[in-house]
């Protein structure tokens, strides 16, 4: 399986706006806590990234006492967090190989990153380990096995069979992690639309999805071209879009 090199892009991951705004109020922390009444709570965000969950989440849950953690295997991502986070204990090392103890968290997310595990089995398991006993796992990822019209294989069609090697279907999410001891609710959330090319030139551009680091640069530059010189005779050009997410809460039984 190919791997980005996040220490290329994390100086551009900030660039892209849609990555805050998407960020969205953690319902599923808040019914964690509102069935586990503690006096604290320990909370990693696993391969956290530049912070944005974790800065997000600090400012919504501030009434509660919660110890924050955020791992991530790139120091250059994790630097930038660094820039924006406070009061966050964060490590840099491999979710395949947490240096935590066991049964440490109450609650563990997961966003757009369970796709770059090399080994995700390890992960699975590490993350069953670290959690205490009725501990929550979300995974939120893109589903791309719903979403063969996303704007990105549109344009850069290698890219989706790239893609299929490094996700998993959600069959095969469910089942591995019913298998390892939680008990599992995944839902899904679609939207299928007409979207602008010129909306998303700028995040093409960018070349900060990790997929399209993975592509040939010929294969990049030959789907760029093609959206710039559509938006140049029609700037008002629409294709039609999929986007899908799947939200995975797993508590630990
Ligand atoms: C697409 S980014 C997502 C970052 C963040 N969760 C967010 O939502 O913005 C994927 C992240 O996974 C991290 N990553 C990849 N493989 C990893 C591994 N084996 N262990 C820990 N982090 C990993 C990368 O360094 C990168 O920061």
């Amino acid at each position: 399986m190919k791997t980005t090199d996040y220490a290329k892009i994390a100086h551009k991951y900030e660039k892209n706006q849609y990555r805050f705004d998407e960020v969205k109020f953690d319902d599923d922390l808040k019914t964690y806590i509102d069935h586990n009444p503690q006096s604290t709570y320990q909370v990693l965000d696993l391969a956290c990234g530049i912070g944005i969950y974790l800065e997000n989440q600090i400012k919504n849950f501030d009434k509660f006492d919660i110890n924050w953690y955020g791992l991530d295997a790139s120091e250059e991502m994790l630097s930038k967090a660094k820039e924006k986070l406070e009061h966050v204990t964060l490590l840099c090392d491999l979710a395949e190989n947490l240096p935590c103890e066991n049964e440490s968290f109450d609650y563990i997310s997961n966003n757009y990153a369970f796709h770059h595990f090399l080994n995700k089995g390890a992960v699975l398991d590490e993350v069953y380990r670290v959690l205490r006993q009725n501990g929550v796992y979300r995974m939120h990822n893109i589903a791309i096995h719903n979403m063969k019209n996303w704007w990105v294989y549109h344009y850069f069609p290698t890219a989706y069979e790239d893609d299929l090697k490094r996700f998993w279907e959600k069959e095969v999410i469910f089942n591995e992690l019913s298998s390892r001891g939680f008990e599992v609710n995944l839902r899904m959330e679609y939207r299928l639309e007409k979207v602008k090319v010129s909306d998303y030139l700028e995040y093409a551009e960018n070349r900060e999805i990790s997929i399209l680091t993975l592509i040939s640069d010929q294969d990049y530059q030959e789907g760029l071209e093609k959206m710039r010189d559509e938006v140049k005779i029609n700037p008002d050009k629409t294709i039609v879009n999929d986007f899908a997410e799947m939200f995975c809460i797993s508590r630990k039984m």
